[in-house]
């Protein structure tokens, strides 16, 4: 396993913002934190990172024990963090150069100048980081993580106040270190994108887990379909079917009622988890 989190619980002071939370995740998985805010993703990646020391359980990357100073845990990691730590005064190319020196990367020139193409980035390399567009921005975030050729990849909220064309092109370039065979972790309350992006998928409400499974799997133990209605008090309600045939059935017997039916989306998993949570 590269990554495998046992019993992990963080409690700041009295409150639980990460609870008991287990999870092995496998080299080459694209895996999705989804949870709302406040679930406990940033907490769960700061540990992963050794910014935060669990308050108990372990987290191993690659059989090394992660801990703040466990330099070996450390190096193979590629952070994109939740809030910019790009050097605001400083070009692109100078951000990705400096990055590249603290690693002591040889070909620091070439690697930087490889990491702009790749994020579509060349053209803006002399514009100091305060004056790059937030996509533009996300994008040299991304590339600074990779300076030192990580095998493991973790991105907290990659595409969040990015129109649709910067997300697409930011899941291009997820999906192409995807296929580099790099270990992915990446938190988003996009559920959509987790289900385009991950081929596991992690759901966390409240600092834990509620399931995690691939997008499928997901889908498939709630029920293929998904039938929409009025209740007699006009409210939404939601009915699961594994097949058509089940849903036309029930269909019958609310026959005098607006209905409609679709595919179950990982949307409608997740609130059916939460508010079974609730009730
Ligand atoms: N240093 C801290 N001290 C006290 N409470 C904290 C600290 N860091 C996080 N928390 C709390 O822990 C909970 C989880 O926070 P966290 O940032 O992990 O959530 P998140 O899932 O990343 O949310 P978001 O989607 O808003 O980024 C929240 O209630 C938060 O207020
Ligand atoms: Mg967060």
């Amino acid at each position: 396993m590269m990554i495998q989190i046992e019993n992990v619980t963080k409690m700041f002071d009295d409150f639980v913002a990460v609870n008991n939370v287990s999870l092995n995740i496998a080299k080459g998985d694209f895996i999705g934190l989804l949870g709302p805010n406040g679930a406990g993703k940033t907490t769960i990646i700061k540990m992963l990172t050794g910014l935060l020391k669990p308050t108990c359980g372990s987290i191993y990357i690659n059989g090394e024990k992660m801990s703040r100073d466990n330099k070996k845990a450390k190096e193979i990691l590629g952070i994109v963090p939740q809030y910019t730590n790009l050097d605001k005064e400083l070009t692109a190319y100078e951000n990705l150069v400096f990055a590249a020196k603290l690693f002591r990367v040889g070909d620091y020139k070439n690697k930087t100048m490889e990491l702009l193409k790749f994020m579509e980035l060349e053209n803006y390399k002399d514009r100091k980081a305060m004056n790059l567009s937030g996509g533009m921005a996300r994008r040299l975030m991304i590339a600074k993580a990779l300076i030192n050729d990580p095998e493991i990849i973790f991105l907290d909220e990659p595409t969040v106040g990015i129109d649709l064309n910067g997300r697409r092109k930011i899941w291009d370039i997820l999906k192409t270190m995807k296929t580099m065979g790099k270990t992915i972790l990446l938190t988003t309350h996009y559920i959509e994108e987790a289900d385009y992006l991950c081929n596991k998928v992690c759901l966390i409400d409240k600092g834990k887990i509620i399931d995690n499974d691939t997008p499928d799997n997901l889908k498939k133990e709630l029920g293929i379909y998904t039938m929409e209605y009025f209740d007699e008090e006009m409210k939404t309600k939601y009915k699961f079917f594994k097949n058509k045939e089940e849903a036309i059935k029930y269909s019958n017997k609310i026959m005098s009622l607006n209905y409609t039916l679709r595919e179950t989306t990982l949307e409608d998993v997740f609130y059916n988890f939460t508010n079974r949570k609730v009730i």
